[in-house]
């Protein structure tokens, strides 16, 4: 039988992250995800992943040097970016394009996930006619990030909210671009994987979803709209983005960690309006997919409150999914490693139901409205 988008299918046992979609729990190698998002650093939490315990003091200094060690990126890949800024390309496209790249300094998986945030950064400067910054190895990880994208020196309550953001998206079971990176990583190399699994994250119905969310908000602009608008959408059969998950039937608990959050940035900002405006649009949603989607249990996902943090850290839209990749990465590496420590190349089945039996005609023969037809879909 055949399961369509892989729904209920165990492809791998992991060490990584426990994503229960009835109880709303996530549990990244053991911790609730409550416990760990708003403590850790983001270098504890790679170090956790990647180990499966929490770094030491002296393991944590270690590698946090190392990866501040490892963040320039080759003239070739300021070169490419430069490029892609030329010809505006979105944001997540470069960052694909680039990743290719790194194989041009080291492979390490240090060396990648110390290595993304400095193209985030200096595709985001290059786009608004800014020089790169070089990185700045006195920071750590997300302090880096802010400092590479501003040059400004980071405020500490900027840092813990990217740093919140940055440890609750790292890992979340085996999501699409984490597939995408097990399958590459079960025939090939690291940089293949993660370059694959960008491509799999850019789009709407997954890493793609924060900025359409915002727009929805924003184009509500007033809560008292928030009902016919929504309704609206719904009626045209649009998606409502940030809200259903494939496995969260109840609230995606990264919500609720991102949404905490997300109030205490625009609260220390002194204007709730966004965030208020945002809680009832969500309300109102909830209702309304009910309404119309009995049953199908549509919740808040992850993506709708990302859209509002990473607003109040003062990111425009182009630059959510490549902060999501800058996270992610994290995880996707890990599972790499998992996939390589038993590694067996991941080759599903798939059911033919094309004809069979047919009898080969020359090219010269073959009458127009053949299959084989450009619009068809069939190549
Ligand atoms: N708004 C309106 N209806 C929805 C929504 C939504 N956000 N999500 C699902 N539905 C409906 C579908 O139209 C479908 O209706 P039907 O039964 O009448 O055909 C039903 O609910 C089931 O939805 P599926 O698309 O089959 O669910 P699936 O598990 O395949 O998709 C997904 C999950 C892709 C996240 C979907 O809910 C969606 O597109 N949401 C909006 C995009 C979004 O927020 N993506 C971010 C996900 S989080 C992440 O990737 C980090």
């Amino acid at each position: 039988m055949v399961s369509s988008g892989l729904d209920g299918i165990v492809a791998a046992t992991t060490r990584l992250s426990r994503v229960d979609g009835d109880r709303g729990e996530l549990v990244i190698a053991g911790y609730a995800i409550e416990q760990l998002a708003e403590y850790a650093t983001f270098e504890e939490t790679t170090w956790l992943l990647w180990h499966g315990d929490l770094p030491s003091v002296a393991q944590l200094d270690t590698f946090a040097a190392q990866l501040a060690a490892e963040r320039d990126i080759s003239a070739a890949t300021i070169r490419l970016l430069r490029d892609c800024a030329d010809r505006q390309i979105e944001p997540m496209d470069a960052l694909r394009i680039a990743a290719g790249t790194l194989s041009l300094m080291s492979d390490d998986a240090p060396g990648i996930v110390a290595r993304l945030p400095t193209i985030v950064a200096g595709y985001w400067r290059l786009q608004r006619g800014l020089e790169p910054l070089a990185p700045r190895p006195d920071l750590r990880h997300a302090a880096n990030f802010l400092y590479l994208l501003d040059g400004e020196p980071p405020n500490p309550e900027r840092v813990k909210a990217l740093e919140t953001y940055l440890n609750t998206v790292v890992d979340h079971g085996l999501n699409a671009s984490t597939f995408t990176a097990r399958v590459i990583t079960s025939t090939g190399d690291l940089v293949s994987a993660v370059v694959g699994a960008l491509g799999a994250l850019k789009g709407p119905l997954h890493g793609g979803a924060p900025g359409p969310a915002l727009d929805m908000v924003f184009e509500i602009a007033d809560a008292s709209r928030a009902e016919a608008a929504l309704r609206r959408k719904l009626a045209a059969g649009e998606k409502l983005m940030g809200f259903g998950h494939r496995v969260y039937k109840v609230r995606d608990p990264r919500a609720d960690v991102l949404a905490r959050a997300a109030q205490r940035l625009f609260t220390r900002a002194g204007d709730m309006s966004l965030y208020a405006l945002a809680r009832a649009v969500e309300t109102q949603a909830l209702r309304l997919l009910e309404e119309y989607k009995p049953g199908r249990k549509l919740q808040t996902n992850v993506e709708f409150y990302t859209a509002l943090l990473l607003h109040g850290l003062g990111f425009d839209v182009p630059l959510f999914t490549p902060t999501f990749a800058v996270s992610r990465v994290s995880g996707w590496i890990a599972h790499a490693f998992e996939q390589r420590q038993a590694n067996r190349i991941i080759r599903p089945e798939s059911e033919y139901i094309g004809p069979i039996d047919r009898t080969w005609v020359p090219a010269v023969n073959r009458s127009s409205g053949d299959w084989l037809t450009a619009d068809s879909g069939a190549r």
